[in-house]
């Protein structure tokens, strides 16, 4: 499928082929126009990382375009070698807090841990650069992720001080997790932190 954008990729026709074979939604859901017409540029400028979510749930309609957001990241091969886990028990959203040395807004609205899949990359090169291919895979989809959540409206904080087994104990996996990005409205909408300026960070080589 090669989907002219995320909306028709979520909610395609009769005709198309179903990414996701959920009920079908014959009217755009409120919102989607804005997404829509999101500039990525001001996505990515005024994001801020947030700790700090009001209790309500994230609409299932804006998880799945975060979901196929994820899905539309590059990856090694185009092998995908990644896997998102859902998290929606709040008994394992307490164990994931514990996991990730007791930061207590692990335990957000919305919970999304990706994990490493270095079997699904079917490429002959050594298994280090293997693995090294399917973390990079696993942290774009959690960049993409974190991106389209900002887009929606909604804020984000990204966890990567995390104890790996802990981790795939409590979401019962053998694959080895990167990252947890937690989901969720903003109590406050924050600034952006500054950054380093340009010329400090580029390194031109000629
Ligand atoms: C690889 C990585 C690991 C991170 N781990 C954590 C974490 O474990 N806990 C946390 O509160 N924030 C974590 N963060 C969020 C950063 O603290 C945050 O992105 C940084 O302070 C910059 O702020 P900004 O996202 O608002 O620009 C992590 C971010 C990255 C990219």
């Amino acid at each position: 499928m090669n989907p002219s954008d995320l909306f028709s990729r979520l909610y395609s026709g009769e005709d198309s082929e179903k990414v996701y074979p959920k009920e079908v939604i014959e009217q755009a859901p409120e919102g989607v126009e804005d997404v829509l017409q999101t500039n990525l540029f001001n996505v990515m400028l005024n994001r801020r990382s947030q700790r700090k979510f009001e209790s309500k749930e994230v609409e299932d309609w804006k998880m799945d375009m975060i979901y196929a957001a994820a899905d539309t990241a590059p990856t090694a091969g185009g092998f995908q070698g990644f896997e998102i886990f859902h998290v929606k028990n709040p008994e394992i959203k307490l164990k994931l807090v514990e996991a990730a040395n007791r930061q207590p807004y692990v335990n957000a609205p919305e919970v999304l841990v990706f994990c490493m899949n270095p079997e699904r990359v079917k490429m002959s090169f050594p298994e280090e650069i293997i693995k090294k291919f399917s973390v990079q895979d696993a942290t774009l989809a959690a960049a993409y992720a974190q991106l389209a959540s900002h887009a929606l409206g909604l804020s984000t904080i990204w966890i990567g001080m995390i104890d790996e087994k802990k981790v795939m104990e409590a979401i019962g996996t053998n694959l080895v997790p990167t990252s947890i990005l937690c989901i969720g409205y903003p109590q406050k909408m924050l600034q952006p932190k500054p950054k380093r300026n340009l010329v400090d960070l580029i390194h031109v080589v000629q």
